[in-house]
């Protein structure tokens, strides 16, 4: 095939690995910054001079000159949340007007995909997921089941089709969950109609085509994914998973680009795990320990500002991450939050009843138990380094056995939350 390859960034965790700042960092060398799957459930931080700012549907390498952004086929959109996202990006002075395409065919969720996810999560009681209550489970559905609006319908009769959508949704709400949404719905939809007219300032287009006319001309993409492998529909934790497929495999059916076409697998990792939201965790940490990594780690959701699950590192669940995902690259993030620890443990196996496995298991129940490795903590503040050279020694060693367990080599470390708390490898 000619033309450039894409490159593909992941989550290979839970979520929230850091996917946001890395794709900041990387998009200098890129033309192209392409999301492709999930939606406003992502909460993607980037912290430069100055600025912190938490991008939701909007890809991450928006804050750099000359670069152009786009929200692939594979995506689902909340209007209202993007208008919130295009005015705080402006009200530090970005500009996103000649930055930024669509793709037509991208999954529109409305005010009744919101309402019905939070009525199925509530009809589920102890049993619920931790949805982000952003609609997208219900926007997805809608998606397989042929009966979703498009990104692409907004041009011709949209309120008749929007009209016809709802008047089912609402059909659901009244008849099977019994939920009562008249005192939310004005106001959702008075919101979400706005968005539509801030949308209707961006170019739609067929990103399919022009993605891969962009590769075939020399052009250069990085595909900015959302959630984790953890979190992937077929692949994760079900039913506590997300309504998409998170792994690598999606930046094809997101985007419409052909297997060949993908490059580097850059696979994102937390030195430790976090977990938003319900769902078998292996290593979560009840004690001291994990509280300390959610306070020093400032594990709290993006999106949601829930306090997020903390525990070590699982090398059985990176492994099949990196299997279900070609990863060609390791990134680890957060190595700082553990600076100040003694020892530090890693699973590098599962006993389930009783039989040592590294095997990841169809279900992670309660017989799951994780079997540690303690390696010596590096006990020195990682933050302000700036070369692999300053790296300590104990560092050093947690990285190499993390690469010789894995086969794949760590080529960035992150340091900090800042664009410059990065330090590539040689
Ligand atoms: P994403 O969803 O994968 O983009 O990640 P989130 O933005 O949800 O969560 C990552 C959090 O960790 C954010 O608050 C980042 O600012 C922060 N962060 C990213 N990298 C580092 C790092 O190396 N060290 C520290 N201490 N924080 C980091
Ligand atoms: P980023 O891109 C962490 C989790 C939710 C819940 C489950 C299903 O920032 O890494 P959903 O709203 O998708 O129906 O929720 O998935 N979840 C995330 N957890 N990071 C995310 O995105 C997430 N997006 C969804 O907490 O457990
Ligand atoms: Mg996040």
């Amino acid at each position: 095939m000619n033309g450039n390859k894409v490159d593909v960034l992941l989550g290979l965790q839970w979520g929230d690995e850091g996917k946001g700042k890395v794709v900041d960092v990387l998009t200098p060398g890129y033309d192209i910054i392409a999301r492709f799957q999930g939606g406003p459930n992502a909460g993607h931080t980037l912290e430069f001079n100055g600025i912190k700012q938490v991008l939701h549907t909007i890809p991450s390498g928006i804050f750099r000159e000359d670069k152009m952004n786009i929200i692939g086929n594979g995506v689902v959109l909340d209007p209202a949340i993007f208008k919130k996202e295009i005015e705080s990006i402006s009200r530090i002075g970005f500009d996103l007007s000649e930055k930024l395409l669509i793709s037509k065919k991208a999954h529109l969720i409305l005010p009744t995909h919101r309402l019905l996810d939070a009525a199925s999560e509530s009809a589920k009681g102890d049993t619920k997921i931790g949805s982000t209550l952003k609609g997208i489970g219900p926007t997805y559905r809608d998606k397989i089941g042929r009966e979703g609006l498009r990104i692409g319908d907004i041009c011709e009769n949209f309120e008749e089709k929007y009209n016809a959508h709802k008047k089912q949704h609402l059909l659901q709400l009244d008849n099977f969950y019994h939920y009562n949404y008249s005192d939310q719905l004005p106001q959702l939809e008075k919101e979400w109609f706005e968005g539509i007219e801030i949308l209707k300032k961006f170019e739609f287009v067929d990103s399919e085509n022009y993605l891969n006319n962009a590769l075939n001309a020399g052009k250069t993409v990085i595909a900015e994914g959302a959630q984790g492998t953890m979190l992937d529909i077929d692949f994760g934790s079900y039913p506590f998973v997300t309504s998409s497929n998170t792994i690598c495999a999606g930046a094809c059916t997101g985007m419409g680009l052909a297997p060949q076409r993908i490059g580097n697998v850059y696979g994102i990792f937390k030195a430790y795990c976090t977990r938003v939201g319900m769902g078998p965790f292996p290593t979560e940490l009840f004690d001291e320990t994990g509280h300390l990594l959610r306070d020093r780690g400032n594990e709290y959701g993006a999106t949601t500002g829930r306090p997020r699950r903390c525990g070590w590192l699982d090398l059985v669940a990176l492994n099949y991450s990196i299997m279900i995902n070609g990863v060609t690259d390791l990134i680890m993030m957060k190595a700082d939050v553990m600076d100040e620890f003694d020892t530090i443990k890693i699973c590098t196996a599962y006993k389930i009843n009783g039989k040592e496995t590294t095997e990841f298991p169809y279900e992670l129940n309660e017989n799951v138990e994780p079997v540690y490795t303690e390696l010596p903590g590096w006990k020195t503040d990682l933050t302000e380094l700036t070369s692999e050279e300053q790296f300590p020694i104990k560092l050093k060693e947690y990285i190499k056995f993390i690469e010789e367990q894995t086969g794949v080599s760590i080529s960035i470390v992150s340091v900090g939350p800042n664009r410059k708390q990065t330090i590539v490898r040689k």
